[in-house]
């Protein structure tokens, strides 16, 4: 008779854009988010999660319409109880909204809060841009001075030192209200006698938001941005003062930078400070420079109408954040020293269904007792066991066969020397124990 031919099912794939951490790569995700929360308790942050879904209008008045992220980016859907709702693409606003629900304007000013959370944007995939990512970011509410600027980007710098990679921090004011009008009105004359070499991108936002223009990523687009007129020319004293206050700090703190009349950032809350952390030593990449707006390893600024804007009372507030994908990408290339993950000690192995039943118990105790044990209980020879144990490298394995049943023992495996040992089942955990600290010792 023939077979019946079953067609191959083709197997399922990531979603476009998305990617999975697999195990491997866990220790590198570990280490970076204890960094984080070091660092930020030790700046006194507290840690807030907000949820993955917000009411897209959050961002839409956030981030602004005629940005990247709003106009094309953004995963937003009408749910089945038509809610028009978004996966979150950034972070601060979302922590806005937060300050404002929870009345966190009551508790001592400023508040200071860090995340470590996926965002979604559906960007172009490419290397360091995906459409799940996560950023760790830090932002503090209700301060207005210069100073939370300056160590906010001295905390910036501090992580990026902590895994030896040099960073330059490009920095710009974009001014306030008052100010930026004037400027606007001056970089879009500027820009309409350029319109025709412009990019087709920027010829859009030329009408609805020439300040978008500068921060376009387009080849064409670039030399005209480094010609044209820059903000800082336009501050009023207000701004000014602040700008000058904030590179004062960073002079006083050792913390390097280049000033960037470009950095205007791809949202549409930023006031005042602006800045993007960018890898390279000193003052790297000229400020147009391309493959740094690519790839920004973070990025941040002041944002004092975002509260109000968001529903709230008039607030100043500061933030960063930055990639960790980009992150984990740097800390593979530097000699950043993540640690391992803790290998086992010993190995549990077993021969026969009445020593299974006992192993399954012994390993609890084992595990109790602190130690690092692993097993293979789905295997029921012992050649494979003691395989797949001296591939661990552990320093002992605990046998128990059915001899070892009968007598109620178990036999300890030194796997250096292959010497073994019958000791009572009962003395298997202490047994065991005093002999890796013994052997700790003689590692020394
Ligand atoms: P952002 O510059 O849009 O700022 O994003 C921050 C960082 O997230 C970027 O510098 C980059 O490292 C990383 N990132 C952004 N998009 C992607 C992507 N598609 N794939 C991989 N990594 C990406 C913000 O989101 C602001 N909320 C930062 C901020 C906090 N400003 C004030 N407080």
């Amino acid at each position: 008779m023939l077979k019946k031919e079953v067609k191959k099912r083709k197997p399922f794939q990531l979603v476009k854009g998305m990617r999975d951490i697999l195990p491997e790569e866990q220790r590198y995700w570990d280490f970076t988010r204890d960094l984080i929360d070091r660092v930020a308790k030790s700046y006194g942050f507290s840690r807030i999660d907000t949820p993955v879904l917000e009411f897209s209008d959050l961002f839409v008045r956030a981030v602004g319409t005629s940005t990247d992220i709003v106009e094309k980016e953004m995963y937003s859907f009408v749910d089945q109880g038509e809610d028009n709702l978004a996966l979150r693409p950034e972070g601060t606003a979302a922590v806005g909204r937060a300050y404002i629900e929870h009345g966190m304007l009551n508790l001592p000013q400023p508040v200071k809060l860090y995340y470590f959370e996926p965002m979604f944007r559906r960007d172009r995939p490419q290397a360091g841009r995906y459409r799940q990512h996560y950023q760790f970011g830090f932002e503090v509410i209700g301060e207005p001075d210069a100073i939370i600027d300056a160590q906010l980007i001295l905390i910036a710098s501090k992580i990026y030192q902590a895994i030896n990679l040099p960073v330059n921090i490009q920095i710009n004011s974009i001014g306030c209200p008052s100010c930026r009008p004037d400027f606007e009105n001056e970089l879009k004359d500027y820009l309409k006698k350029q319109k025709s070499k412009l990019s087709e991108v920027s010829q859009a936002r030329l009408l609805k938001n020439p300040m978008r223009v500068l921060d376009s990523k387009e080849k064409e687009d670039l030399p005209i941005i480094a010609e044209a007129p820059q903000q800082i020319d336009f501050l009023c004293e207000d701004c000014r003062n602040h700008f000058t206050q904030v590179l004062e700090y960073l002079d006083d703190l050792g913390v390097p930078y280049a000033l960037n009349p470009t950095i205007v950032r791809g949202l549409d809350y930023y006031t005042k400070t602006t800045f993007e952390i960018w890898s390279g030593a000193d003052e790297a990449g000229s400020p147009s420079s391309e493959a740094g707006r690519q790839s920004a390893l973070g990025g941040g600024g002041r944002y004092d109408g975002l509260l109000e804007l968001l529903g709230g009372n008039p607030t100043p507030a500061s933030g960063f954040a930055c990639g960790v994908e980009r992150f984990i990408a740097q800390i593979k290339e530097t000699d950043a020293k993540v640690p391992e993950k803790p290998k086992p000690e010993i190995f549990l192995g077993q021969l026969g269904p009445e020593a299974r039943k006992k192993a399954i118990v012994l390993f609890e105790e084992l595990q109790q007792a602190g130690i690092r044990v692993a097993e293979n209980f789905a295997k029921s020879g012992l050649k494979p066991q003691l395989e797949m144990a001296d591939k661990l490298g552990v320093k002992f394995t605990i046998i128990l066969g059915q001899k070892e049943i009968i007598d109620d023992t178990v036999m300890i495996r030194d796997m250096e020397n292959g010497i073994q040992e019958v000791v009572d089942f009962h003395k298997a955990v202490t047994e065991i124990k005093k002999r890796l600290e013994k052997s700790v010792v003689s590692d020394q």
